[in-house]
């Protein structure tokens, strides 16, 4: 074998350490029935929401993910001025620009980190997670802060009954480093197709259709879903990216301790589970108090795990997220 055959040596990383933070402020579906044409009955048959977490107007994305920074670091062991690389997965960013994760860098004091945000919607935190591992694998940084973060409440049309009842505000965040004999990211898989981008959108804005009047007056400047057709492409993605992300770890659905799926819907969940095999015990859902809540899905449900003392040393965690863009992915942890 010549030299150039021979594949780079890459480090081994773990997940060090996890933290979560939602809004004080719950909105029941009862709440909700005051606002759209809806009843709690529909919602938890269609969803399984009961609740969800919504910001109040002072409270930005960077607020809820340095509070989770705060904790992920905290449970972890590092400090925050060990931290070489910030990446906040958002598509509800404080501003367009600067970065959310340069004002967290700000807020934690990690001086030393370079900071950038990343969307990929709801598969953000694998997406985030996965450009981690890379530098840390490749020795370009040694411990990366990886946050979820979405404030979807501020971007909201209240009178759209299809997607208001489904979305709440939070952060989670991961810190992730070099293995250190537990956590250890066995492999991940990740996709996305352009080509349905219009699914899931917000369209005004960005560059395409700047923010004007007429936009504003027709809702352009709010989050737009067809929910019937993501929902059917969501089946599949997260079942393709679980199936994917074993093969690339050589187990089988079999194998997997704990299923932690994006909380997007708890049909969408039941389906990708029985897919896979899998029972209702080796599934987390905190989707019943959270709704959908984006890229903090993952790892607010992840956390949540952790701290319930759902995850055991050994255990095979699989993570699965879909998304806009589309995106999904998977990835694989022995915890
Ligand atoms: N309350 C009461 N009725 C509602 C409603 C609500 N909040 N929202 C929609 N409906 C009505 C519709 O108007 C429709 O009525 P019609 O038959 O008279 O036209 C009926 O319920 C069925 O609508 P449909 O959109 O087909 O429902 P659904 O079973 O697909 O459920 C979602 C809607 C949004 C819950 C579901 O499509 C979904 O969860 N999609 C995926 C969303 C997702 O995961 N997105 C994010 C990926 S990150």
């Amino acid at each position: 074998m010549s030299s150039s055959d021979k594949k780079p040596q890459v480090r081994s990383v773990s997940i060090l350490g996890t933290g979560s933070a939602v809004p004080d402020r719950v909105l029941t579906n009862h709440d909700l029935e005051a606002l759209v044409d809806t009843s709690d009955d529909w919602i938890v048959a269609r969803t399984g929401i009961r609740e969800r977490r919504i910001a109040d107007d002072k409270t930005a994305a960077s607020d809820l993910a340095t509070a989770a920074a705060r904790r992920a670091l905290e449970s972890s062991g590092i400090t925050a001025d060990q931290l070489d690389t910030i990446v906040v997965c958002t598509v509800t960013a404080d501003y367009q620009f600067p970065s959310t994760a340069c004002l967290v860098q700000a807020a934690i004091g990690a001086p030393r980190a370079y900071c950038m945000d990343l969307a990929a919607a709801c598969s953000g935190f694998l997406y985030g997670t996965e450009v981690a591992r890379g530098l840390i694998g490749a020795g370009l940084a040694n411990h990366v802060l990886v946050i979820g973060v979405e404030m979807l409440s501020k971007f909201m049309n209240w009178q759209d009954r299809g997607v208001c009842i489904l979305f709440g505000d939070a952060a989670g965040a991961a810190i992730i480093g070099p293995h250190n004999g537990r956590g250890e990211i066995l492999a991940t898989y990740l996709g996305a197709d352009g080509t349905s981008a219009e699914l899931i959108e917000l369209p005004a804005g960005g560059s395409r259709h700047p923010i004007t009047h007429e936009a504003i007056d027709q809702q352009q400047h709010h989050f737009h879903m067809k929910g019937n057709e993501v929902f059917k492409l969501g089946v599949r993605g997260m079942e393709e990216a679980c199936r994917r992300v074993l093969d690339r770890a050589g187990v089988t659905p079999a194998d997997v301790s704990l299923l932690v799926p994006h909380q997007a819907n708890t049909r969408i969940i039941d389906a990708t589970a029985q897919r896979l095999e899998l029972p209702p015990e080796r599934v987390y859902l905190n989707i019943q108090k959270y709704g959908n809540t984006s890229a903090a899905s993952v790892p607010l449900a992840l956390d949540e795990a952790r701290r319930e003392g759902r995850l055991h040393e050994g255990d095979l965690v699989l993570m699965v997220a879909f998304g806009a863009g589309l995106t999904w992915g998977a990835s694989l942890v022995r915890w």
